[in-house]
């Protein structure tokens, strides 16, 4: 499976993560930018949110004062999104190739979305959009799950309900592979499991060594890099921190190219 079929496997997931998930991954999201982020920050900055889903953490950054604009692949989870977000822009784009009209002070990608990226080139090109639409000086604030993260952490199964329609996930690591899975099994509680839908979610873990060299291939310096207890997994996922420098290097000239906007195709 590549990944923009995983992309669109995010539309099924969509109520999943308007009931469930957004809420429940909203306050591993704010303590991680209130500790890192917000005191580089003032209100009215623009700050940018990756693989925003549905936009929980997005409302809660509008509502602290800043300038916010989201984007997301899934067209679904953009609709629960803007229905939340009153004030803010929602793009539908791939993060690996987007450009924005204008710059952001800073841009935040939360729980394993990196990790969803399962080829280096293409973990790669997130970092490098990103630094194209950041303001010289910005920021950008971001966690990711190492090996030994998914190797502890992600043999593991869980199942909840909303209302009639239940949804099982089944984490499974293949060390060999190096490759994450979670299968997801939606359907209605009461029906025979002919009547449930499965898909298939995959993740990479990424070193510190990788991510560390990419930042500064790119042109990022790294500010700070944090283990993150809290949330899931509880050991072996960090923040990490970078900053596009506010003097341009000899470097940037490789990569103040702008590359054209990307369209989805359905
Ligand atoms: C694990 S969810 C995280 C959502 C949100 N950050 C949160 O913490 O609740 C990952 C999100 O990444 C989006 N996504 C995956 N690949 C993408 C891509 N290439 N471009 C844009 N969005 C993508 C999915 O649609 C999904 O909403």
């Amino acid at each position: 499976m590549n990944e923009s079929q995983t992309r669109n496997l995010f539309d099924a997931l969509a109520p999943f993560y308007e009931w469930h998930w957004g809420r429940a991954f909203l306050e591993d999201s704010v303590n991680l930018f209130r500790r890192k982020l917000a005191p580089k920050l003032k209100p009215g900055d623009l700050v940018l949110e990756l693989c925003c889903g549905t936009g929980h953490f997005a409302q809660w950054l509008a509502e602290q004062g800043y300038r916010v604009t989201g984007i997301d692949g899934s067209r679904a989870m953009l609709s629960f999104a803007r229905k939340r977000l009153r004030r803010g822009q929602l793009l539908r784009a791939d993060v690996r190739h987007f450009r924005l009209r204008y710059r952001v002070d800073a841009i935040v990608c939360f729980y394993n979305s990196l990790n969803q990226f399962l080829e280096p080139d293409s973990f790669r090109a997130v970092l490098a959009s990103s630094y194209r639409n950041l303001n010289p000086g910005g920021w950008l604030l971001f966690d990711i799950v190492l090996e030994h993260g998914y190797a502890q952490f992600w043999e593991t199964d869980e199942a909840f309900a909303h209302g009639e329609i239940m949804c099982e996930l089944r984490y499974r690591f293949d060390e060999s592979q190096r490759l994450a899975s979670c299968l997801v099994t939606i359907g209605p509680i009461h029906r025979p499991l002919a009547h449930r839908s499965q898909l298939l979610l995959w993740q990479r873990p990424y070193s510190l060594r990788f991510i560390a060299e990419e930042l500064r291939i790119i042109g990022f310096e790294l500010v700070v890099v944090k283990p993150v207890s809290e949330g899931n997994p509880p050991d072996g996922r960090l923040a990490i921190l970078a900053r596009r420098p506010k003097q341009l290097h000899r470097t940037d000239q490789r990569h103040v190219s702008i590359c054209s906007p990307t369209r989805y195709r359905d």
